[in-house]
C-alpha cells in the first residue's frame, strides 16, 4: 500500500532546527479556546508567539476547532509557514476529538507538502499515547488520494497532484504513530478497492489483490468455479454465469490468537459489477455499480489490519466476488437454484443478487470452520439508504450481545450502526409458492426482507448483518474522509475484535 501521507516523528528540536529544509515547510501548532499554548511550542515560537494574538484579533480566530490562522513568513522562524490550529471543543465540556483535528490539519494544509507538527497543547490530552494515535490516524485517513488514473499530474511532486505530503510530528509517541499505520493500510485498500473501475476490478483479480495478504501472514485460499460447485455454491454460482469473468471465492485467515480458540468471521459481499442481470438496472448512476463490493473491499481492509497488527484473535475474512451481468447465459427471472445448504431458491429478480452470494458463503463459512460469530457486510438494498441515508448503516442480528457491542464499537469509531428488526412476519414475505424461499419480499421493508433471506442460511451461530449500502461507497465526504470508496467499516470491525475478543496473553 503506498499512502498519499507519509507520517514520521522526529524531536522538538530537529523540527525546529534553522536550517529550514530546502522549499521551506509549514509548521503547525495548536491553541486552545484562551489561545494558550502548550510549553514546547510557546518556548519554540519565542517572539513569534506575539503574532498569535494580532492575527487571531485581525481573522475573529478563538481557538475553535476546525478554525485555523494561516500566518505567511512568520518573522523569526524558520518556517516558510505558521499554521495555528482551534483544539477547542464545539460544545463546552467535550473533551478534544484529536482524530478529527488530525483529519482537519491535513484539510488545512492544503497544498502544502512538508509539514512539521508540534503535538504540544496548552493542557496535556489525559492519554498521551491515544491522543497520539488518534491524531495521526485522522492525518493519514484524511490524506488518502485516488488518483492513479489522473494523468494530467502537472509536477509528479506536487501534494494536489498525488505526491505523497511529507509530515513529521513532533512531541508525541512514536510507537502511538507507528501502531496506526497498519489499520491506516487497512482503511487505504479497501477504499482503493471500492473505487478502481470494474474494467480492472474483477473476481479473479480481486482475489489476486487478496493473495498478497499473504505477506503479512495471512492465510489465503482462493475457490475457483470448479471448487465452487463441489461445495454445491449453485445460488452464487448462478449470480456470475452471465458474465465473462469467472466467480472466486476466497477465504483469508489470520491465526493470531490461540490454537484452540474458535475463529470470528467476516463475510463481505463482493459484486464487483452490479448492473442488475437480466433484470437490469436504469442507466442512470449504474457506473456507481462499481462499488458493490464494498462489504468485501472492508473485509480485505480488515484483515490487512488485524494481520498487521498481529491481532491476538483467530479470525476468518471470506468473500464472495462476481460480476452480475445480462447475457444469453445469465440467470432468468422464474430460475429455480439450489444452495449449498440445499435450500431452493426461486428467483424473483436478479438485481437481488447480494443475497444470493452470501448465502452460500455464509453457509460455507459457519459449515467449515464453526465460527464464534459472523458479521456480513454487504452494499445490499437501496431500501436502507431510504431508511438511514449516509449516517448509519442498518444492522441486524439474531444475538442481542453481539448487536450491543456492535452499537458501541460503531459510537467509539464513529462508524454508526442502527439496529433494525427482524421477525417472523418479515420472514413469510420471502415464502415462495415453488421453491422454500424467493430472492425479492415485495415492496416494503425492503432491507429487513433481505436480511431475513441471509438469516435463512444461518443456524444458531450469533451473526450479525450490516447493510452497508449507504455507508460504504458514494460516501458523504468529511473531516476524514473525501474519497468515494469510503473504507467504511474497517475501523468499527477493528475497535470491536480489540476491545471484546482479543485476550491478552
Ligand atoms: N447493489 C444493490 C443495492 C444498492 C443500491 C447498493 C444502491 C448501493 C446503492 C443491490 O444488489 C440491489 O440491486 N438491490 C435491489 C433489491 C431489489 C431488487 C429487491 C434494490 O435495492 O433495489
Ligand atoms: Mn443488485
Ligand atoms: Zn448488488
Amino acid at each position: 500500500m503506498s499512502a498519499s501521507v507519509t507520517l514520521g516523528v522526529m524531536s522538538i528540536a530537529e523540527a525546529l532546527a534553522p536550517a529550514p529544509p530546502a522549499g521551506g515547510y509549514t509548521l503547525v501548532i495548536f491553541v486552545d479556546g484562551a489561545l494558550a499554548l502548550g510549553a514546547a511550542a510557546a518556548s519554540a515560537l519565542g517572539d513569534a508567539a506575539g503574532l498569535i494574538p494580532r492575527a487571531a484579533e485581525a481573522a475573529s480566530f478563538k481557538g475553535k476547532i476546525g478554525s485555523a490562522l494561516d500566518i505567511l513568513a512568520p518573522a523569526g522562524l524558520a518556517a516558510q509557514r505558521l499554521l495555528v490550529l482551534g483544539t477547542a471543543p464545539d460544545k463546552e465540556g467535550e473533551k478534544v476529538d484529536y482524530l478529527r483535528l488530525g483529519g482537519l490539519t491535513v484539510a488545512k494544509l492544503g497544498k502544502a507538502k512538508l509539514a512539521r507538527i508540534l503535538f504540544d497543547f496548552a493542557s496535556a490530552p489525559e492519554d498521551a499515547a491515544a491522543a497520539a494515535s488518534d491524531f495521526a490516524l485522522g492525518l493519514r485517513l484524511r490524506g488518502y488520494k485516488f488518483d492513479q488514473f489522473k494523468t494530467k499530474k502537472a509536477r509528479k511532486d506536487d501534494s494536489e497532484n498525488g505526491g505523497p505530503v511529507d509530515l513529521k510530528i513532533a512531541g508525541a509517541d512514536g510507537a502511538a504513530i507507528a501502531g496506526i499505520q497498519g489499520l491506516a493500510d487497512g482503511v487505504d485498500l479497501a477504499r482503493t478497492l471500492v473505487n478502481l473501475p470494474p474494467n480492472l476490478l474483477y473476481p479473479e483479480s480481486f482475489a489476486d489483490k487478496a493473495k498478497e495478504l499473504e505477506k503479512l501472514g495471512v492465510e489465503v485460499e482462493i475457490l475457483d468455479v470448479p471448487a465452487m460447485e463441489a461445495l454445491g455454491m449453485r445460488a452464487l454460482l448462478g449470480v456470475g454465469q452471465g458474465s465473462k469473468r469467472p466467480s472466486r471465492v476466497v477465504i483469508m485467515r489470520w491465526n493470531g490468537g490461540s490454537k484452540d480458540a474458535k475463529p470470528v468471521a467476516f463475510i463481505g459481499k463482493g459484486v464487483c459489477f452490479d448492473s442488475g442481470g437480466v433484470s437490469l438496472k436504469p442507466g442512470a448512476g449504474m457506473e456507481d455499480m462499481k462499488g458493490d463490493m464494498a462489504g468485501a473491499a472492508c473485509v480485505t481492509g480488515l484483515m490487512h489490519a488485524l494481520a498487521s497488527r498481529k491481532a491476538a484473535v483467530n479470525a476468518i475474512g471470506a468473500i464472495g466476488l462476481v460480476e452480475n451481468m445480462p447475457d444469453g447465459a445469465a440467470q432468468r427471472p422464474g430460475d429455480i437454484v439450489a444452495a449449498m445448504s440445499g435450500t431452493t431458491i426461486e428467483i424473483i429478480n436478479t438485481d437481488a443478487e447480494g443475497r444470493l452470494v452470501l448465502a452460500d458463503v455464509l453457509w460455507h463459512v459457519q459449515d467449515a470452520y464453526k465460527p464464534a460469530f459472523m458479521i456480513d457486510l454487504a452494499t445490499l438494498t437501496g431500501a436502507i439508504l431510504v431508511a438511514l441515508g449516509q449516517e448509519y448503516a442498518g444492522l441486524f442480528s439474531n444475538n442481542d450481545e453481539l448487536a450491543q457491542r456492535l452499537t458501541e464499537a460503531g459510537t467509539k469509531s464513529g462508524e454508526k450502526v442502527w439496529r433494525m428488526p427482524l421477525g417472523p412476519a418479515y420472514d413469510k414475505l420471502i415464502d415462495s409458492k415453488f421453491a422454500d424461499i424467493k430472492n425479492t419480499g415485495g415492496r416494503h421493508a425492503g432491507s429487513i426482507t433481505a436480511a431475513q433471506f441471509l438469516q435463512r442460511f444461518v443456524n444458531d451461530t450469533p451473526w450479525a448483518h450490516l447493510d452497508i449500502a449507504g455507508t460504504g461507497m458514494a460516501a458523504a465526504t468529511g473531516d476524514l474522509n473525501q474519497s468515494w470508496g469510503s473504507g467504511w467499516g474497517v475501523r468499527l470491525l477493528d475497535r470491536l475484535v480489540k476491545d471484546y475478543y482479543e485476550k491478552p496473553e
